[in-house]
């Protein structure tokens, strides 16, 4: 059955991509995509870039590319611009993240170069371990809120853009459950006002995206914008926006095993999750605070795929436990050990063991990219509000509030590319075709 395509504005004039947090993930991205530009690497790990979509039936032999099927911005039309706490600029922050050779940074040094963050809004209360010098200044949090608003203006003007997209790539800050604060917009404003403590510098990023009509996806576990204030200015504005944390090691292959083990009913008595990474994320992750976050996100994981309420003879026991360890030799390559007590017919255990020695900055690069580019075609196609087909990008997927999230990656990848069909009214694909004996 198809559907009528929606109307999509084309992609016409410059996207600008504007993320607070120039550190390991955002400068891996731009650098990425300043080489791929420039026919210098291969973006491998993308789906806007690499992956088909079928369409029809299987004996129609459609698979077009994903970015041939919907009208996506061309890389060529980005421009990238930011904010840190830091000075640095993309090229300097990269040589410090070392993430990428020396060598590669070097043939896109220009590009690099020439995005110099702009003054950050931080409080070290969100965020422990780091301080810098590129920081805001202003009597209430109304006022930074109002600076950030200029330099996105600013930037949209400068840089001729005709869309812009927010992805937020800094630190992850401290555990915070929502406050009266975050309930309306009048609670929100008048909080910016008196600088309440419970408004955290990322949701005054995300109040001065909605404000400007700038999509806001969030590549941390911060609360952020998953607030009915916040939630609320974006369906008001018409912005779409989604989050939280890039689904990339660890949980990652967490959610390529789980409904695996829960497809042919095998019990998990026991995960235990262990991680050490050397990185500025990593010593960030170091306070208690802001490990809270990472792990609350981390965890929800398991029980949402396995549904022990479901099935309670084969995880309503299970044990899950995660570990981040600050390891400075390892750097940007993580390692990551799962160890998964599981049991099958007649309650016989066995053991899986993972050890995934990965590359934090490489597995996020691409979804940075997957997602700002999704999120400005949503807003061409009159898209507002959590975007849930874009739950595969995330640990903790956002949902409409009442609803439980979607962590099976699968499902996830059904769901995202069942969304590209029905906005160009194709057939949703349900993989209920015709079998053999029909
Ligand atoms: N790399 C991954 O695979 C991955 C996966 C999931 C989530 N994340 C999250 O993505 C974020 C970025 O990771 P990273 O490895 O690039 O970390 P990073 O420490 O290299 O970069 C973060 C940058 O944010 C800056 N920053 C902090 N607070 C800021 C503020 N208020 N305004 C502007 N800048 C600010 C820091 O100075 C730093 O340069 C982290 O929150 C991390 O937990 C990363």
């Amino acid at each position: 059955m198809s559907s009528t395509s929606t109307q999509i504005a084309p992609a016409e004039g410059k996207l600008g991509i504007l993320i607070p947090g120039i550190g390991a993930v955002a400068t891996t991205f731009m650098a990425g995509v300043e080489l791929v530009k420039r026919g210098l690497g291969e973006p491998v790990g993308s789906l806007t870039q690499m992956a088909t979509i079928r369409l029809g039936k299987r004996t129609e032999n459609r698979t077009p590319k994903i970015k041939d099927f919907v009208p996506l911005a061309k890389l060529d039309d980005i421009v990238f611009g930011g904010w840190d706490i830091y000075e640095d600029t993309a090229y300097q922050a990269a040589t410090h993240a070392r993430v990428l050779e020396q060598t590669m940074l070097d043939q896109v040094k220009a590009p690099l170069s020439a995005v110099k963050p702009m003054k950050a809004v931080f409080d070290q209360e969100y965020v422990k371990r780091i301080n810098g010098p590129n920081v805001k200044t202003g009597p209430n949090k109304r006022d930074l809120a109002e600076q950030l608003i200029a330099d996105i203006e600013n930037f949209r003007k400068t840089n001729g853009c005709s869309r812009l997209v927010m992805i937020w790539c800094g630190s992850t800050e401290v555990f915070h459950r929502p406050a009266a604060v975050h309930q309306s917009m009048e609670a929100f404003e008048k909080g910016l006002e008196n600088n309440d403590p419970d408004i955290a510098p990322s949701q005054v990023y995300a109040y001065a995206a909605l404000k400007t009509g700038t999509p806001f996806a969030n590549g941390a576990p911060n609360l952020t914008h998953d607030v009915p204030a916040l939630l609320d200015l974006a369906r008001d504005n018409n912005v779409p926006v989604c989050g939280k944390d890039f689904k990339t090691g660890q949980t990652f292959m967490k959610t390529l095993l789980a409904p695996g083990l829960k497809s042919r009913m095998l019990g998990v008595s026991g995960w235990f999750s262990t991680n050490i990474l050397g990185n500025r994320d990593g010593e960030v992750l170091e306070d208690p605070g802001s490990f809270k976050t990472k792990e609350e996100t981390k965890l929800s994981v398991l029980d949402e795929i396995l549904q022990p309420n479901l099935y309670p003879a084969l995880y309503k026991d299970i044990y899950h436990a995660v570990r981040i360890n600050y390891y400075p030799p390892r750097g940007d390559s993580k390692e990551g050990w799962d160890n998964i007590d599981i049991f099958g017919w007649l309650g016989y255990p066995m053991q899986i063991k993972i050890d995934f020695l990965c590359r934090d900055s490489i597995l996020a690069a691409p979804l940075a990219l997957d997602l700002v580019l999704f999120l400005d075609l949503a807003q061409r196609s009159g898209m507002r509000g959590i975007q849930e087909w874009l739950s595969f990008y995330f640990k903790a997927p956002m949902t409409a509030p009442g609803l439980y999230p979607e962590h099976d990656i699968f499902i996830q990848l059904m769901k995202l590319k069942n969304r590209l069909r029905h906005l160009k009214g194709e057939g949703l694909i349900t993989h209920l075709g015709l079998e053999y004996y029909d």
